[in-house]
């Protein structure tokens, strides 16, 4: 398991998120803060220090716990969940969280995707995924990109990393929102705000779902499952998209069922030059695991086939 220090959490303060959220609790109560550029401001002291806070039940280091104090008490807050009761993961880009969901959503279990400031440094060969992808604000509403704003991403001045930073999660949210509506084997969206995505949980509080290379499943299920995951593969095509990191790491296993899972690098297909790349490494890294339960499939000829579709606007 690899997380790092959670110390540089303290950068979250200086995002945009957080600060957004600060003015609009200034606006909504008419006050003004009076606090110099490094206190805290008097909500965030109230976010942490109120009686209401956010119960975080499994023993997080105080780092970490004020990490999630900021980014999850809003939707404490907004009940929609009441506890937050394991961390699922520590990744490099997001931690995930198992919290207890609010009756009123009529869920259990919600899990909560937590991005890590400044995931750009650990983000390998980012520009090419962004390629041809619009840059978004956190409105997810695409950022007009003026030439400061360029010169900004280009030179990866603060300002410029924060707006690419929170481009990655609107990203990631705005995917999870499109393949569910059409009807995709993804977790449901439930909420998002700053950095963090809300979606639907798969396991129990002290097992969650494993990922696909983690499990044996019965040779018998194989070659359906893997037809499941190319449908899944062509209508992820049929919007526009590649998922850019699709392997049986981030597909979950449970109940029988493939969910697949980690778009933040999910590629626009016609306009991100190395899409047809990416949809054959994706073809080729399921196929490699399915292959172990003797599922036998020409590759290439699956990706030039569904390429070709794309291209004819067949799919
Ligand atoms: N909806 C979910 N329900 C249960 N577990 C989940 C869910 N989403 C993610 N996870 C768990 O959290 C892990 C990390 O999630 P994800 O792959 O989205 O983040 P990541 O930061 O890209 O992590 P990594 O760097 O390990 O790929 C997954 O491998 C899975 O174990
Ligand atoms: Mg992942």
């Amino acid at each position: 398991m690899h997380y790092e220090s959670y110390d540089e959490y303290d950068a979250y303060t200086h995002l945009p998120g957080m600060k957004q959220r600060v003015m609009r609790e200034v606006r909504a109560t008419g006050k003004q803060s009076t606090r110099s550029k490094d206190e805290p401001s008097e909500w965030l002291t109230s976010q942490v220090e109120g009686e209401d806070e956010l119960p975080i039940t499994y023993g997080a280091g105080a780092s970490e716990e004020r990490l999630l104090r900021e980014a999850l008490t809003i939707f404490y807050r907004d009940n929609v969940i009441t506890e937050v009761v394991a961390r699922v993961k520590g990744g490099k880009e997001a931690n995930v969280y198992c919290c207890r969901a609010h009756p009123k959503t009529g869920m259990d279990l919600i899990a909560a995707k937590v991005y890590r400031p400044r995931i750009h440094r650990t983000l390998r060969n980012d520009a090419m995924y962004r390629e041809g992808r619009m840059i978004l604000d956190e409105e997810g509403k695409g950022i007009t990109r003026n030439e400061r704003t360029k010169r900004a991403i280009a030179k990866k001045t603060d300002f410029g990393q924060e707006i690419v930073t929170f481009s990655w999660i609107e990203h990631e949210n705005d995917m999870l929102q499109k393949l569910h509506a059409a009807g995709a084997d993804v977790p449901r969206p439930i909420a998002h705000e700053g950095s963090a995505i809300l979606m639907a949980y798969y396991g129990d509080v002290n097992q969650p779902a494993p990922t696909l290379n983690g499990v044996d499943i019965e040779r018998h299920q194989a070659a359906a499952m893997f037809d499941r995951l190319m449908w899944h593969v062509e209508l992820m095509l049929a919007h526009n998209c590649v998922h850019g990191d699709l392997s049986p790491y981030n597909v979950l296993y449970w109940e029988g069922k493939a969910v697949v899972i980690d778009f933040p690098q999910a590629v626009v297909a016609l306009k991100n030059p190395h899409a047809r790349r990416l949809l054959q490494r994706d073809i080729d890294r399921l196929a490699q695991y399915f292959a172990r339960y003797g599922v036998e499939k020409d590759t290439a000829a699956l990706g030039n086939t569904l390429w070709q579709q794309f291209m004819d606007s067949e799919l």
